[in-house]
């Protein structure tokens, strides 16, 4: 099997968010289990290059696009073991000192699909599949039907991969033409056209690039079964859940992983200590010396403090008495307690819309009150968005609460993974998510709005409809403040009360949850198979 993924991202060459972790942790996945993966991205400016082995000019091409043709220059790279094309043309599309958010971007990647068609019909390779992601890339499937199928390309079949429904790449008939699809025949309704959107007025922006993708590939996935249903509703489909009703029969959601090898507290090469479920004690070490990094004051439960007097009695029965509990009681029996010092709760997201902002905020302001240390890091794309956290993080800069980090930070990702006790994910929808995923694999328990790929992954510790080793983090459901609020109290609650419960069971519980590609990458195989 020959799979060649069209992607606008991967990792670690070209992340924005989850595209860039799924695109190369299945193919990696794949070629590990015998089948040919290959990746084509654009080859934008801002690529980490140190980590693209063996770059090398395969052919310069002229592609033709807006009616003229653009010089474009096709270059082999190695990245993590996989062969990538990257796609460079000489108008500069991709020179922009970023991935997304220029003004041309519908062009930008409208051109980057044809021209990796051409490159296949060039380069004379048949793949088998066609695995297209996200609208960035969608234009391959109605191109390959519509012009490439006939100029020769007649092997490959497309399945195409919706990670965002929020992006789709809306735009007016006459501009398909740029790409050479024929605007008559594209905007109708059972091709690229809506008609059944508010407000339809034909020649606006009633043609989306993820509906042609929808109508032309022989299967359409997302990346969890439980956002697979939710798209249905105008809510979560946000004006696809007709086209994709209408071509259920062909969509289906499957769950993403995560790449176990480049997300290993064993090993992680981005982390100062190490651990594993077997012996997590490093995870202590992790968090100490991550509010170190962020200038945050630690306390250390008891413990620690046991293990360096080597386990006294004495010292134990005298740290009870002063290092409290967290909760303020007095009582004797509480006094009696192992302190569990002060939890860490973290946020790393996208700071947008989707990621349920205002009860993030909402979320940390009661961790806080709770006693415990917050650590944000995001980016955010919207400015107003932007300005604002700028501000909260300058009023916590001073204290000894919370750090809100505003960049984005590879290293610093993976050391709040492994250092902080809980995460965050209170998203209004979530095809899937991998940060929990990612947090449980570090033995951080995940607090979560049940919605898309969080409610098939992240199970209330008290669901008893569920066995015990599978429940493994906090669950709410909604989008108001009151439910984010009790489901953080829920998880204090068991921090302070439960400590020993928390550190020897349910950590290594949260760590022993398997979320690897090794099944999802089978479903998506089995997938490819049968549309061959
Ligand atoms: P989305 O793709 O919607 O942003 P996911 O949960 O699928 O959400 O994936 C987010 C990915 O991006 C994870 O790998 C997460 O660690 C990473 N990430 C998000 N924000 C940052 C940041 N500011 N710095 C580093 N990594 C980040
Ligand atoms: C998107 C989604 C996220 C998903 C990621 C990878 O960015 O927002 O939920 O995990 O893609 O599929």
């Amino acid at each position: 099997l020959h799979v060649v993924h069209v992607a606008s991202e991967m990792v670690p060459v070209a992340k924005v968010g989850g595209l860039g972790d799924v695109v190369t942790g299945l193919a990696k996945a794949h070629q590990q289990s015998g089948i040919l993966s290959e990746i084509i991205i654009p080859k934008y400016d801002i690529i980490d290059y140190g980590a693209v082995g063996e770059l090398r000019l395969l052919k310069s091409l002229d592609v033709t696009f807006d009616g003229r043709p653009v010089t474009t220059s096709f270059w082999s790279g190695v990245v993590e073991g996989l062969p990538v094309t990257f796609i460079e043309p000489s108008n500069g599309f991709f020179w922009r000192r970023q991935f997304y958010g220029a003004p041309d971007d519908l062009q930008r990647f409208m051109f980057f699909a044809r021209a990796a068609l051409e490159w296949l019909l060039a380069s004379g390779k048949q793949p088998d599949i066609l695995h297209l992601h996200d609208w960035q890339s969608a234009a391959v499937a109605p191109l390959l039907a519509e012009e490439y199928r006939g100029r020769g390309l007649s092997r490959p079949r497309c399945v195409f991969t919706i990670h965002n429904i929020a992006f789709q790449g809306w735009m007016s008939p006459p501009f398909l033409a740029k790409v050479g699809l024929d605007p008559r025949r594209m905007a109708e309704p059972h091709h690229m056209l809506d008609d059944s959107r508010p407000g339809f007025a034909p020649g606006t922006h009633d043609c989306s690039l993820l509906r042609g993708a929808v109508v032309f590939s022989e299967r359409t996935t997302t990346v969890s079964p439980t956002y697979a249903r939710e798209v249905f509703s105008p809510e979560f489909g946000m004006g696809a859940q007709a086209i994709l009703s209408r071509h259920r029969h062909k969509f289906s959601g499957i769950l993403n992983g995560i790449d176990h090898e480049s997300w290993c507290p064993e090993n992680d090469a981005f982390l100062p200590a190490h651990f594993s479920a077997a012996d997590p004690s490093g995870k202590e070490d992790c968090k100490r010396l991550l509010l170190e990094e962020l200038g945050l004051p630690y306390t250390a439960p008891d413990w620690v403090a046991q293990r360096q007097s080597g386990g006294q009695q004495q010292q134990q029965q005298q740290q009870h008495g002063s290092a409290g509990n967290g909760n303020g009681n007095g009582a004797a029996a509480q006094q009696a307690r192992p302190s569990p010092g002060r939890p860490l709760l973290a946020v790393v997201s996208r700071l947008t819309v989707q990621k349920g902002l205002p009860l993030i905020e909402h979320g940390i302001k009661t961790a806080i009150a709770r006693g415990a240390q917050v650590v944000v890091l995001g980016t955010a794309s919207e400015p107003e968005v932007q300005r604002q956290w700028e501000e909260m993080a300058r009023d916590y800069g001073r204290g000894p609460d919370a750090r809100l980090v505003l960049r984005y930070d590879e290293g610093l990702a993976h050391r709040i993974y492994a250092g902080a006790d809980m995460i965050l994910i209170p998203s209004f929808f979530e095809p899937c998510g991998l940060t929990q995923l990612i947090a449980l694999r570090y033995g951080t328990v995940p607090i979560v709005n049940h919605t898309g790929g969080l409610a098939d992954t992240v199970r209330d510790v008290a669901d008893g409809g569920v066995p015990e080793h599978e429940r493994n983090g906090f669950v709410f459901s909604g989008r108001d403040a009151p439910r984010v609020e009790a489901a953080v109290h829920r998880a204090m609650d068991s921090f302070f009360n439960g400590a020993d419960w928390w550190r020897r069971e349910l950590v290594p519980r949260a760590m022993l949850q398997d979320y690897s590609w090794s099944r999802s990458a089978q479903d998506y195989l089995n997938l490819y198979r049968s549309c061959l």
